[in-house]
């Protein structure tokens, strides 16, 4: 969309799938999860020092990627500073935001706004350095890059909500993680948040203590479940979700079109209705 040709983009692209893996080994021993697409986390396969060494080494592979745009000659010094400064900023942003929902989890109440600064902070400027990383490497100019970057920012922030919400209400084998997961760990999700908004102070003090038990009964889990759908929450987070994804269809709209254009809408479509 941005013009260039997509192996340019290569080596970026190669940079973020290497960062994402590396975030997801490591956020697996935070989180205590056993399952990752289907299989056994690698903490749990191996052990969690096992699964530190994995995700560092990962992320060195990760910047490697992005050494060949330094030797290249199509792009200035100022160029190849600024995908390194666009990488290593999300790097920041990913372990500031995973600090704050762990932070979160030990916390009772966490605000709308927090827990949006937080899903901003992890999971937002991934998909954003992802799309602004290859606006970078088609040499695009300033304001593609910015809603490039904006068009990775809303589709992550969909993508988060989304994400909290197939934790809870998601099929198993294709979400292939523990449903309920995230009540477990007492994490503050946009389901909790809002539940807490609409619930009335029983409602309130019960969902309070299961997430603070430090391994709750599986009926406790689901009461939590029953309590999101008796709160018209799943629907709520449904139509956050598709907000957010409308926004990110917002600035694609700012791009002519393209085959390459159709092709991200697609994309986005896809996601909207992802189960996986
Ligand atoms: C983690 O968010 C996002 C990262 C920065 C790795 P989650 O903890 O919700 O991700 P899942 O549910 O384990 O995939
Ligand atoms: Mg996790
Ligand atoms: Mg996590
Ligand atoms: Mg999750």
């Amino acid at each position: 969309m941005c013009g260039g040709e997509a192996g340019e983009a290569l080596p970026a692209a190669l940079a973020v799938e290497l960062l994402h893996n590396f975030t997801l080994i490591h956020d697996d021993i935070m989180d205590g999860a056993h399952t990752r697409r289907n299989k056994p986390s690698v903490f749990r396969k191996w052990d969690s020092n096992t699964a530190i060494l994995a995700g560092d080494v990962l992320y060195a592979h990760a910047f490697e990627q992005l050494q060949p745009y330094a030797a290249d000659e199509r792009y200035t010094r100022a160029e190849y500073a600024g995908i390194n400064k666009t990488f290593l900023d999300a790097v920041v942003s990913v372990c500031r935001g995973q600090a704050m929902d762990m932070e979160f989890e030990a916390r009772d109440r966490v605000s709308p706004d927090e827990y949006l600064d937080m899903i901003h902070a992890k999971t937002g400027a991934l998909l954003a350095c992802s799309v602004k990383l290859g606006a970078l490497a088609a040499h695009a100019p300033g304001h593609q890059v910015h809603s490039a970057s904006m068009l990775g920012y809303h589709s992550g922030i969909a993508f988060q909500i989304q994400d909290d919400l197939l934790d809870a209400v998601g099929d198993a084998a294709k979400f292939g993680k523990v449903i309920g997961g995230d009540i477990r760990e007492g994490k503050k999700t946009w389901l909790t948040i809002t539940a807490f908004s609409k619930a009335s102070e029983k409602q309130k003090e019960r969902l309070a203590a299961v997430l603070k038990m430090e391994r709750p009964p599986q009926d406790e889990v689901d009461h939590v479940i029953q309590l999101y759908h008796q709160l018209h929450v799943i629907e709520a987070a449904q139509s956050a979700v598709n907000d957010h994804y409308e926004k990110a269809q917002a600035c694609l709209h700012q791009f002519e079109d393209s085959e390459y254009k159709n092709k991200i809408n697609n994309l986005l479509h896809q996601l909207m209705v992802r189960e996986s």
